[in-house]
């Protein structure tokens, strides 16, 4: 189990070298990440390489057993590139190049930036490659932004789309360009779409694509290198969970692991329902647990700062990952840096580089992974609910929402944090994954429909699937286009349903929604659902427009169930029981059921289960619990009930009685 802190030994003088790695080795961090933005103390001059300070910091570091993984320092030209080949920055969609002096100011397309990328790798990977406690890396630092306007970009732009569309005929097809009169003759009259509200929805979102790609390619650049000089070392990229500009699909597929930046302290503490499905996505670009490489240490902010984690918070927060599939983690940053930009973005020690409560608590949490580490090899999270996770509708949908307010995001969030309250685990796959293991598939807000993944989701609902989707399902093409058929087009017969027309909710406007999943409120949009075969789960009874449609239905086809929700509702509790009425259909039994505010996970391998239980609140809870537990941190058997403190957690392992296993694989 790797557990440690993002380092910057280029920060501090060497004399206090000694003194971090002592203070590390008793936490018990046995990692750091290292160099990510010390391109310009490796390279000072083009060409000349400058690693000798990195050498002396590695070897202080493994005098006190701590491994490094280092970063292709990339995310941060030198003055020297940006001064000798301006080129190389990128350009605003206004024409002006950006002005270097923040980071990632590079256009991907320039060619002199991807030599000079290749070269630092190159040489960086040849360095350290025999290095012992160097262990692995990690391609530049959270690839995204910004877009780059410039004339290669452009001109890469019209060969990608003549790659993909062949034809003229067919590119001016693919994004409806007879609309305004706006066909394309040759490839060089296609422009890059620089208006959001205003450009053509079809080429934002492949303009959206090719950006994703241009990232993708970058990295592999850098892959191919590392892969070759260090063919020992992993290969990962620091990802940021939601964050939707690229496709992390295609980013982490040349990845050995997946790892991301978790930073879910800020406000009034609440359940961390984002940072939860934020784990199940980055668990979900491989199928495969994943690192964190940066996680909240303190107080985070670059002009004021959010709030301290409190006692029993940075513990909380790193159990949460943990719970959901982290192999590795690493706090962001290990001292409070004195100078820059991030002065107030807190690491464990501050300014001070004393060992205080935030190191303490750390190290603690340290400790207990160690212990926790025998357990913890081999397992992961196993689910039987999917929720699809999809790029090409997250950008449709901030291209255009349809309604205000719609994001792809607070739509999934909406049906996660419901099987977050009942104590269930699931997973998020890309839309071309083999749904068949899963007893219910959640589609929310899946835009961007292509007919074969409507055949495919159909066909899983015929073959004993249970599927739920909601409103703006399957309005668009894979180019954007809308559908020509009635909704929900192809999903009509799985979802037993039509809408011929749908309205808008003005922000003053509620509407009253009753049936077996209780009284609730809806807000925002309607779908003007006519059943066609579905029963009726909740109706308008007091909006006389609405008389005569459905808000939620639920459809009998072949084997499975396909259920709609025709609005957005604003109770919470309305979720709660939409998806009891699911496990209901679907025969999912959760394993217990949680106190409001509890989260529950479960890893499991060969011969492992593990049980974690988390109180995001400030009060005790008690939590019932299943026989044959056998509590992990207490090393004790479990009684008939825990009560866990503010901020606390439980680790078990499950006692291996066929009975009991069996109970708990029904759940996963
Ligand atoms: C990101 C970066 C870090 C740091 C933090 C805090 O996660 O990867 O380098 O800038 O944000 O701002
Ligand atoms: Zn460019």
């Amino acid at each position: 189990m790797y557990v440690g802190v993002d380092y910057y030994p280029e920060h501090w003088p060497r004399a206090r070298w000694e003194t971090d790695a002592r203070l590390m080795q008793e936490a018990g961090f046995n990692v750091v990440r290292l160099a990510e933005f010390a391109w310009v103390m490796l390279e000072p001059d083009e060409g000349r390489f400058t690693f000798d300070w990195l050498d002396d910091a590695l070897a202080v570091l493994a005098d006190h057993g701590i491994a490094a993984i280092l970063g292709t320092p990339t995310a941060v030209m030198p003055a020297w590139v940006a001064r000798k080949y301006p080129e190389t920055l990128a350009t605003r969609d206004t024409g002006a190049r950006i002005t270097w002096g923040v980071r990632k100011n590079n256009c991907f397309t320039s060619g002199t930036y991807r030599l000079l990328s290749e070269r630092i790798t190159r040489a960086m990977a040849t360095h350290f490659a025999a290095t012992p406690n160097v262990i692995g890396w990690q391609t530049d630092n959270e690839f995204g932004h910004p877009k780059c306007y410039c004339a290669t970009c452009r001109a890469e732009f019209q060969d990608w789309l003549r790659a993909k569309y062949g034809t003229l005929d067919a590119l001016n097809a693919a994004w409806g360009l007879h609309f305004w009169g706006h066909l394309v003759g040759t490839w060089g009259e296609v422009q890059l779409p620089v208006e959001p509200g205003g450009s053509n929805p079809s080429a934002l979102l492949d303009w959206q694509r090719f950006y994703s790609w241009l990232n993708v390619r970058f990295q592999h650049d850098q892959v191919q290198i590392l892969r070759a000089a260090a063919p020992d070392h992993f290969i990962t990229h620091n990802c940021m969970g939601l964050f939707s500009d690229l496709n992390y699909y295609d980013l982490a597929a040349e990845l050995d692991h997946v790892s991301w930046d978790n930073y879910p302290v800020w406000g009034v503490p609440r359940v961390m329902g984002e940072a939860a499905a934020a784990a199940d996505v980055m668990r979900g670009l491989k199928r495969k647990n994943f690192w964190i490489m940066e996680q909240s240490a303190g107080p985070g902010g670059w002009g004021s700062f959010g709030r301290n984690p409190w006692p029993g918070e940075l513990r909380l927060v790193a159990y949460q990952q943990l719970a959901h599939g982290a192999d590795g983690q690493i706090w962001f940053r290990w001292r409070t840096c004195t100078a820059g930009r991030e002065q107030y973005w807190h690491g464990l020690l501050g300014h001070d580089g004393r060992p205080l409560r935030r190191y303490r608590e750390a190290a603690q949490t340290a400790a207990e992974y160690h212990r926790l580490a025998p357990h913890l090899a081999g397992t992961t999270v196993h689910a039987d609910v999917a929720f699809i996770n999809d790029y090409a509708s997250i950008w449709a949908l901030q291209i255009q929402p349809g309604f205000e307010g719609n994001t792809y995001h607070a739509a999934l969030q909406r049906y996660y944090d419901a099987f977050l309250r009942a104590g269930v685990n699931v997973d998020m796959v890309p839309p071309d994954a083999d749904l068949s293991a899963y007893r219910i598939v959640v589609a929310a807000d899946l835009h961007v429909l292509p007919d074969a993944l409507a055949e495919r989701l159909a066909a899983y609902v015929h073959g004993g699937g249970v599927l739920l989707a909601d409103c703006r399902t399957g309005v668009k093409t894979e180019t954007n286009l809308c559908h020509d058929r009635t909704l929900p087009g192809l999903l009509a017969a799985p979802l037993g349903i039509t809408i011929e027309e749908y309205d808008v909710v003005p922000t003053e406007l509620t509407y009253a929604i009753d049936g077996t999943l209780g009284a609730c409120n809806a807000h925002q949009y309607v779908d003007w659902i006519t059943p066609d075969g579905a029963a009726v789960l909740a109706r308008y009874p007091d909006a006389w427009q609405l008389a005569e449609f459905a808000a939620v239905t639920r459809n009998r086809y072949g084997a499975g169930a396909g259920y709609y929700v025709g609005t957005v509702v604003q109770e919470p509790a309305f979720y709660d029981a939409l998806i009891a009425d699911l496990f209901a259909t679907a025969g999912v039994t959760p394993l217990l059921t949680p106190p409001p505010g509890v989260e529950v996970s479960v890893r499991a391998g060969d011969d492992t289960t593990l049980l974690f239980l988390l109180n995001q609140t400030q009060e005790p809870k008690t939590v019932a619990l299943p026989a044959g537990l056998r509590d992990l941190l207490a090393e004790a058997d479990a009684g008939a009930s825990v009560t866990l403190e503010r901020f606390g957690v439980a680790v078990y392992a499950l006692e291996k009685t066929p009975d009991a296993h069996h109970r708990l694989e029904r759940t996963l």
